[in-house]
């Protein structure tokens, strides 16, 4: 089987080494947010409860939009077995009170499967206090029994966000490449904790039906 198949299947069967944290890195339109959604409503579908914080202060309607053009996003798991929370709003207070009021909604809504989309801006704005910040987070993520997807966008000329790779088990890279005159979508899997993974970036697609799909493999 092919590593990329290998981690979308790991999306739909909750195969992450368990607790862990994943940074899915990739920059803009390269489908983490889509990555992300649908590995919660896999979760849901097997009875999973997710938990999706927002940084960027979407409003949930607009949020449901987006996610209803797919067809694996099922709207009645939205508020259900898939909750959304803006973080947004809080993200002018102190590092710790955001780590304490994201550990308190997880306290509360108990998930096995977690997202923080994208976790890059918390950096932006907290600045000095970040690696300390990430490095609480990850460690509170993984005394939950929970797998923590942690979006990460990528600054032009940096691979992924490093700090961030740091402190997760696991990296997932997310990139568009030119191909005469179009975009590719590739997968890759840096770093995968416990695991004897192959490297290589595999072509995917999204698509309407499935979300993300491992194209034919070519190396
Ligand atoms: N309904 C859909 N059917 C097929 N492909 C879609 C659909 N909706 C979005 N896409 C694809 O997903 C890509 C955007 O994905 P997504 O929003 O998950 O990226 P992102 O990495 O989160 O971007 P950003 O950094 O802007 O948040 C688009 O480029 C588009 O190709
Ligand atoms: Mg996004």
């Amino acid at each position: 089987m092919s590593e990329g198949i290998y981690v979308l299947n790991n999306i739909r069967e909750g195969g992450f080494p368990f607790p862990s944290v994943v940074l899915v890195a990739g920059s803009a339109g390269t489908g983490k947010t889509t990555f992300s959604m649908q590995f919660l409503f896999a979760g849901a579908e097997r009875g999973e409860q997710g938990l999706f914080f927002t940084t960027l202060s979407e409003p949930t309607h607009w949020m449901l939009q987006y996610a209803s053009t797919f067809s694996f996003v099922k709207k009645e798991h939205f508020g259900n077995l898939v909750k959304y929370v803006d973080l947004g709003p809080i993200l002018d207070r102190p590092a710790d009170e955001i780590l304490k009021y994201i550990n308190d909604r997880i306290a509360e809504i108990m998930p096995q499967r977690i997202v923080i989309d994208p976790v890059t801006i918390i950096g932006n704005i907290i600045k000095e206090n970040y690696r300390k910040f990430l490095f609480d987070l990850t460690n509170s993520l993984k005394s939950w029994q929970a797998v923590t997807l942690l979006t990460g966008e990528v600054r032009p000329g940096e691979m992924y966000p490093v700090e961030v790779s740091y402190a997760a088990d696991s990296v997932i890279l997310l990139s568009l490449k030119a191909e005469g005159n179009a975009r590719r979508k590739y997968l890759e899997v840096l770093k995968m904790r416990g695991t004897d993974h192959r490297t290589g970036a595999y072509p995917v697609s999204i698509t309407r039906e499935d979300g993300f799909v491992v194209l034919r493999a070519r190396f």
